[in-house]
């Protein structure tokens, strides 16, 4: 059974994830309207993964005998001034939700949860994952700088990401 503060803090967590799926489909709303298709598609991937971060959040609590309760979710940024400028925001998203993933780790450790802490470490490794994923294209933005068609290929290799759970080669 979990306890109010579990419950409280994955409650957030939803918050926290749903949050991260409408920031990325923004990203992705910039990416079209700078017709990087590319780009945009690779976020509407990202924004899918969030949403099923949150829905495995949404499913624990369940499962656990809890109660879900959404709350509203933040309005996210809308204008970038450049792809780097993007990457850059989504480097710093995943830190703070690394950030947020660890704190649950250090609850469900205080109040002696190990069930929630069982359920929290996929989440750990998926925000290595994660940070590691947003890094990658920050760091080949940075290295093309303004370079047109660097851009177009970069923008060419992002559109080939596969939806979540999509087989794969
Ligand atoms: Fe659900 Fe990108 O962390």
């Amino acid at each position: 059974m979990m306890n109010q503060k579990i419950q409280d803090a994955f409650n957030g967590q939803v918050n926290a994830e749903l949050f991260s799926s409408y920031l990325y489909l923004s990203m992705a709303a910039y990416f079209e309207s700078q017709n990087l298709k590319g780009m945009a598609h690779w976020m509407q991937i990202q924004a899918q993964e969030e949403h099923m971060h949150a829905m495995k959040f949404f499913d624990f609590i369940n499962e656990c005998g809890a109660r879900v309760a959404l709350t509203q979710i933040g309005t996210p940024k809308t204008e970038w001034g450049s792809p780097l400028e993007v990457f850059e925001d989504s480097c710093k998203h995943e830190s703070k939700v690394t950030g947020l993933i660890n704190d649950l780790v250090e609850l469900s450790l205080v109040e002696k949860d190990h069930a929630a802490n069982a359920f929290l470490q996929w989440f750990v490794t998926e925000q290595v994952e994660e940070e590691a994923a947003a890094q990658e294209i920050r760091d080949k933005l940075k290295l093309v700088s303004d370079n047109p068609v660097a851009l177009f290929m970069i923008d060419q290799e992002l559109g080939q990401r596969a939806a979540p759970g999509a087989p794969t080669g």
